[in-house]
């Protein structure tokens, strides 16, 4: 990672769409990208000046975060970025918290990449060790 930072903010609606289409995942709406960068924390990897990977929580403001949008650039993977990213993340919930506090994380693992979150102590569900934990499930409305 040596000419490589990643740090928290500075992410622009045109480096999250350019990244959305890098990793094959499609297209983003310019102003849901726009507002969306504007509402969410934001952990950005920059190869000398070129933002090559981002990582985004959102979240109600008290103890329920999403982890979204994890992508680092094909020509920059396994490379310990992302993990990096996912990292500064929770160092920035930490640093938050106050005693007494906790926070739930969640997120949903493309196929293949559960081992990429276990590794940063993600626990996968369903599971045959904690009762109560069913699949995770999603809905899109107006996607094709
Ligand atoms: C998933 C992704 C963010 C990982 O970022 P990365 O910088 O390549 O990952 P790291 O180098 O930090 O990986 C650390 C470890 O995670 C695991 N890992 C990383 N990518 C993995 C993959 N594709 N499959 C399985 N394990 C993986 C490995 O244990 C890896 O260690 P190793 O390289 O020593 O084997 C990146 O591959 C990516 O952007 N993929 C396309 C978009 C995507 O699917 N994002 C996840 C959305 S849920």
């Amino acid at each position: 990672m040596n000419s490589i930072t990643c740090s928290i903010g500075g992410l622009t609606a045109d480096e999250l769409t350019d990244l959305w289409r890098a990793v094959g995942w499609g297209e983003v709406n310019g102003i849901q990208a726009e507002t969306g960068v504007k509402n969410s924390v934001n952990a950005v990897a920059k190869d000398d000046g070129r933002t090559i990977g981002c990582a985004r929580l959102v979240t109600d403001g008290g103890y329920q975060v999403l982890l979204a949008d994890v992508m680092v650039h094909p020509d920059y993977q396994r490379r310990g970025i992302g993990t990096a990213l996912v990292k500064k993340l929770l160092e920035y919930l930490e640093q938050k918290r106050l005693p007494g506090q906790w926070y739930f994380i969640s997120l949903m693992s493309n196929k293949g990449k559960e081992n990429f979150y276990k590794q940063l102590g993600f626990i996968e569900r369903p599971n045959d060790d904690s009762a109560g934990m069913g699949a995770g499930m999603i809905m899109y409305i107006g996607r094709e």
